[in-house]
């Protein structure tokens, strides 16, 4: 079935890579106008270049208001409204509690939570001059139930949890409808080829029952039929992209399990330090930080999954 999204103009955040880019595949394939957004403008219009004439690219830093505003003005101006916004771009930061910075804190909440704050604010007086519209959030199941090492990224996924209900009760009468999409792990196949380098977290697949992450066109397929009219009757929802959480005992250690988990170390251990620039991948972080640089830290995510 082609022609899910037939003629509806859609933005989406973070689209030059990853869960982004899949889902600008996905909603281009069904017949979408596409614009994408991001700060990483070569791989964004890299992408965007392989999709078409339904595509299009545009710089927008989700934490700037004023892009936003600009940004908004100039769909409307070029496609005459607006029908779908899907908040995707984001950033993680590993840090326990005790050592994470205000700055850092603040750098992630400000793309994360108040992007999203941003481009719903923004996007809706455009819906409601279309009669409508569908709003798609993602979170995380750490935005759920949070995790050890997350207290930026989780606190910043919780609050769109509950942005996403509070827009749902307010618009529903303009037919617009909020919805949060909480994926699991989503194999980082992704974002490795985005970054020319393996990316290897099959620790978190392997505590899954269904044995393996995510792909990101499967949970860009949710991303679809929330988008799409067919799901007309959800608004205010949390969907997990998920396959059943944690499963119950030890994980089964594999041979192909990347490495093994050290005992806990006796004596406190040199920190990572929190990533230099303004806009680090999560993806790039936990390849270069945590996963790589301290296999002592992946206890947490053990025990998380
Ligand atoms: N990968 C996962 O396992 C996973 C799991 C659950 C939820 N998510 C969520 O899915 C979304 C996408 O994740 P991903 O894995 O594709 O991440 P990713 O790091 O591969 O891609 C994120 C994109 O957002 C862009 N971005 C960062 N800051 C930005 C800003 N200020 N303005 C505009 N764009 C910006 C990046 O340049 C990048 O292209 C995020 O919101 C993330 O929290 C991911």
């Amino acid at each position: 079935m082609a022609g899910r999204l037939q003629g509806k103009v859609a933005i989406i955040t973070g689209a030059a890579r990853g869960q982004g880019a899949a889902a600008a595949r996905r909603f281009v394939a069904e017949g979408a106008l596409v614009l994408l957004c991001d700060v990483d403008d070569d791989h964004g219009e890299y992408v965007t270049s392989q999709l078409g004439d339904a595509a299009w690219y545009r710089h927008l830093d989700v934490a700037d208001e004023q892009a936003w505003a600009t940004t908004v003005r100039d769909v409307e101006q070029a496609f005459g409204g607006l029908d779908v916004l899907v908040n995707n771009a984001g950033v993680m930061s590993f840090t326990p509690l005790v050592d994470t910075s205000l700055a850092e804190y603040e750098r992630v909440v400000r793309i994360n939570q108040v992007g999203t704050f941003l481009g719903m604010r923004e996007c809706v007086p455009l819906m409601k001059r279309r009669g409508g519209g569908s709003i798609v959030n993602l979170t995380t199941v750490e935005g759920l139930a949070g995790m050890p090492w997350l207290t930026a990224y989780a606190a910043s996924k919780f609050a769109i949890r509950g942005m996403t209900k509070v827009a749902a009760a307010e618009l529903g009468m303009h037919g617009i409808r909020v919805n949060s999409v909480n994926p699991g792990a989503i194999d980082p196949a992704t974002a490795a080829t985005a970054l020319g380098a393996p990316v290897d977290l099959g620790m978190m697949g392997d505590r899954v029952p269904l044995g393996q992450d995510a792909q990101a066109e499967e949970v860009a397929n949710l991303l679809l039929f929330l988008a799409s009219d067919e799901s007309s009757y959800c608004t205010g929802g949390e969907f997990v992209a998920e396959v059943g959480g944690q499963q119950p005992g030890p994980a089964q250690p594999t041979p192909q399990r990347p490495y093994a988990v050290p005992p806990a170390p006796q004596q406190p251990q040199p920190m990572p330090q929190p990533p230099q620039g303004p806009y680090y991948g999560q993806q790039q972080y936990l390849q270069e930080q945590y996963v790589q640089d301290a296999p002592w830290a992946a206890e947490g995510v053990r025990r998380a999954y």
